[in-house]
């Protein structure tokens, strides 16, 4: 068998992937023997997949939607964040062993600080109540935010996120858009890509003024008509370009248990983003 270590990104679709470009980008970068491919699986299939990739030499797998709860599921280890947020997007395996880790939550928390924004004291808003979601409110409740809210299409969905938190710590999360001002919103849903390119998950922002920041998860496009929106109010913005990067960087460094330099961000923001 060859030294070379395989990693991949599972998910479907899984086509319009940054991943494999960006790990390949570190393992060049930092001359590892590491090549990252693209998985597209089935859901009655990844139980399978995924215990049979450690005797195809692979290291480790990125895992993407709609299979974080099930490598949650399937995990043999799970990692304190990954057993808290109840979702697995990181596996390393080891030994016989699957590890999960959920590198999404550390990833937004990075690309904020990254920004000069802070967590604790603040009056947070998620718009959103998907997949993306429960991690960082889990997080963000665990890092001392004054207040969590939570507006989403379907209430239920943001009702199920609260109870969850309310059980896990006894942290009470708002339903709704109930406060004149938030400093810190973020969108969580799909709106503003693809097929909603020209829409806003919110269409009345009189919450958002000069002093919120605003972070859309999506990056592409650059700027989503949400993001226009906040900046007409005066909020200072950023894109979700900075989360993927992050949970990319710390994903690569537990498959190879190598501790990537500082520099390696902004490296894979000019050399693999053009930015
Ligand atoms: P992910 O795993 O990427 O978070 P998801 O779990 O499908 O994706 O969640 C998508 C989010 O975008 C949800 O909050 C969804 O709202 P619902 O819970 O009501 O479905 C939201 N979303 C998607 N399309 C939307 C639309 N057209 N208007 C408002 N919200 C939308």
């Amino acid at each position: 068998m060859s030294d070379t270590k395989n990693l991949a990104i599972i998910g479907n679709p899984i086509e319009h992937s940054f991943s494999p470009a960006m790990h390949n980008y570190i393992s060049k970068k930092m001359g590892l023997d590491y090549v990252y491919g693209a998985i597209c699986a089935q859901e009655c299939e990844f139980d399978n997949l995924i215990t049979s990739l450690e005797c195809k030499n692979y290291a480790g797998v990125n895992i993407t939607s709609p299979f974080k709860f099930n490598a949650y599921k399937t995990a043999d280890v799970l990692s304190e964040k990954a057993k808290k947020f109840g979702s697995v997007n990181t596996c390393v395996f080891k030994e016989g062993k699957i590890y999960g880790y959920n590198t999404d939550a550390d990833g937004l928390y990075k690309s904020l600080l990254s920004h000069g924004v802070a967590v604790a004291d603040k009056d947070i808003l998620f718009i959103g109540a998907g997949g993306a979601t429960k991690p960082a409110v889990v997080y963000f409740s665990e890092l001392g935010a004054k207040s969590i809210s939570i507006h989403n299409r379907t209430v239920q969905k943001a009702q199920e996120i609260s109870d969850y938190v309310k059980k896990l710590n006894n942290y009470d999360i708002e339903i709704g858009i109930n406060k004149n001002h938030y400093d810190l919103v973020i969108n969580t849903t799909t709106v503003g890509m693809s097929s909603t390119i020209d829409l806003s998950p919110v269409n009345e922002i009189s919450f958002i003024d000069e002093n919120t920041f605003v972070y859309d998860m999506i990056y592409n496009p650059e700027k989503t008509v949400f993001l226009k929106m906040a900046e007409e109010n005066g909020a200072k913005t950023a894109n979700g370009l900075g989360m993927l990067i992050y949970q990319g960087i710390i994903a690569y460094e537990l498959f190879t248990g190598v501790t990537l330099p500082d520099t390696i961000y902004n490296d894979i923001l000019s050399d693999v983003f053009g930015k």
